[in-house]
C-alpha cells in the first residue's frame, strides 16, 4: 500500500502545463487519500483552458499508477475560473502604452526550453549595441532565468516615487518580475494576481526613456502570456522555436495567439537549428531540419535567423554574459543577433 507522501512525491513529478514548476509546489494538490490500493487525489486549478486539467490528469494518473501497490486511481478536479484579466475581449481592450517607451517587442515561444530567454537577452544586447536605448523585462514569474543570463540576481530597488528601478547591465535596463515576488507567497495566488497587474507593473518601473522594451514572455500561450499581450501595447512579436515538430506546433499556437489580439509577428527565430561539430566540421541537424523555414513560409512571416547549438551560447547564458558580447561580437551567433536587431529597427523604427 503506497503512503500519502509517496503519492505526493509522485505528483511532484507532474509539471503544470507551460511551466517548469510542478503541481505540488504550485499548491494545487488539495488532498491525498490512500485506502488500501486505492488512491484518491483532489487537484484544484484556476484556468479557462480545458487542456490544462486534461494534461495534469494524464500525467498525474500515470505518475501514481507507476507506484508499487497502487490499484485504482481517482483524480478529482476542482476547476475555478481564473480572476478576470482587466477585460475579456481582446478587441475592445484599451492597450496600455508605457510612458517613455517607444516600442515594445515581445519574445515568445509556445514551448519552454527552446531558447526564448537566450534570444530575448541577446536581442536586447544587440539592439543596445546598435545604439538604441533598451529595456528588458523577464515576465516569467516562476523562473527568472534572465537574471542569471545577465548576472543580475539581486532584487531591484524602489526609488522615492515607489517605482521599481531596473538593474543596468550590458547597456540594457533589466527587470525580472520573478525577482520581485516573495518566494514564500503561494504561487497560485500570486500568479493570476501578478499577471493581472503586469500592465500596471510595467508602467511602475522607472524605465526612463527607451527606444525598445523587450518582453521575455512566459512560455506557452496560457493565461499569463495572453493577458500580457492583451493589455500591453506590444508593437510586434518574435517567435522562438526549434526545428522540432513539437516545438513548431506550439510556435504555431503562439502565432495564432498574436494574430487573435492583432499583434504583428515580426518573424521566427529558429534556435538549435544544427550543431557544427568542431572535430569533423559536419553539420548535424539534431532537432531536424527546415521546420522553422517551412513554418515561416506557411505563416508568411520572415525567418529572422537560424542559430546553431553552440557551447558558448549556453556558457554565456550561465555566466551572465550573452554570446553577443563575447569574442568582440564576431561570432556567427552574435552576427545573427545583430542582423535580427537591424531588421527589427527597420520594421519597427523607434
Ligand atoms: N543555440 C544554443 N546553443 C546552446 N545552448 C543554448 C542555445 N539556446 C539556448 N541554449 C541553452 O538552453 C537552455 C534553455 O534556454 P532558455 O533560453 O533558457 O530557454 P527558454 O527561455 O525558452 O526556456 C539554456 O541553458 C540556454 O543557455
Ligand atoms: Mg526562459
Amino acid at each position: 500500500m503506497p503512503s500519502e507522501s509517496e503519492v505526493r512525491a509522485a505528483l511532484s513529478q507532474v509539471r503544470y502545463p507551460g511551466f517548469t514548476r510542478d503541481i505540488v509546489s504550485f499548491g494545487l494538490v488539495k488532498g491525498v487519500e490512500v485506502q488500501g490500493s486505492r488512491v484518491k487525489v483532489l487537484i484544484s486549478v484556476a484556468t479557462r483552458d480545458p487542456a490544462v486539467p486534461r494534461q495534469i490528469h494524464e500525467q498525474a494518473q500515470a505518475a501514481i499508477a507507476a507506484l508499487p501497490g497502487v490499484g485504482e486511481v481517482q483524480l478529482d478536479f476542482d476547476i475555478k475560473e481564473p480572476p478576470q484579466a482587466p477585460q475579456s475581449s481582446a478587441d475592445t481592450l484599451p492597450k496600455s502604452s508605457i510612458p517613455g517607451v517607444k516600442r515594445i517587442i515581445a519574445v515568445a515561444s509556445g514551448k519552454g526550453g527552446v531558447g526564448k530567454s537566450t534570444v530575448a537577452s541577446n536581442l536586447a544586447v544587440a539592439l543596445a549595441q546598435s545604439g538604441a536605448r533598451v529595456g528588458l523585462c523577464d515576465c516569467d514569474l516562476y523562473g527568472p532565468s534572465m537574471a542569471l543570463m545577465f548576472g543580475a540576481t539581486h532584487r531591484p530597488m524602489q526609488n522615492e516615487r515607489q517605482e521599481i528601478v531596473p538593474v543596468e547591465r550590458h547597456g540594457v535596463k533589466l527587470i525580472s518580475m520573478g525577482l520581485l515576488l516573495d518566494d514564500d507567497a503561494p504561487v497560485i495566488v500570486r500568479g493570476p494576481v501578478a499577471t493581472r497587474y503586469t500592465q500596471q507593473f510595467l508602467r511602475q518601473c522607472a524605465w526612463g526613456d527607451l527606444d525598445y522594451l523587450v518582453l521575455d514572455l512566459p512560455p506557452g500561450t496560457g493565461d499569463i502570456a495572453l493577458t500580457i499581450v492583451q493589455t500591453v501595447a506590444v508593437d510586434g512579436a518574435v517567435i522562438v522555436t526549434t526545428p522540432q515538430e513539437v516545438a513548431l506546433i506550439d510556435a504555431r499556437k503562439a502565432v495564432t495567439m498574436f494574430q487573435k489580439v492583432h499583434v504583428p509577428v515580426f518573424g521566427i527565430v529558429e534556435n538549435m537549428s544544427y550543431f557544427l561539430c568542431p572535430s569533423d566540421g559536419q553539420r548535424y541537424a539534431i532537432f531536424g531540419e527546415g521546420g522553422g523555414e517551412a513554418e515561416a513560409k506557411r505563416l508568411g512571416v520572415p525567418l529572422l535567423a537560424q542559430l546553431p547549438i553552440e557551447m558558448a551560447v549556453r556558457a554565456g547564458g550561465d555566466a551572465g554574459v550573452p554570446i553577443t558580447l563575447q569574442e568582440g561580437g564576431q561570432s556567427q551567433v552574435a552576427q545573427a543577433f545583430k542582423a535580427v536587431a537591424a531588421h527589427l529597427r527597420k520594421v519597427s523604427p523607434a
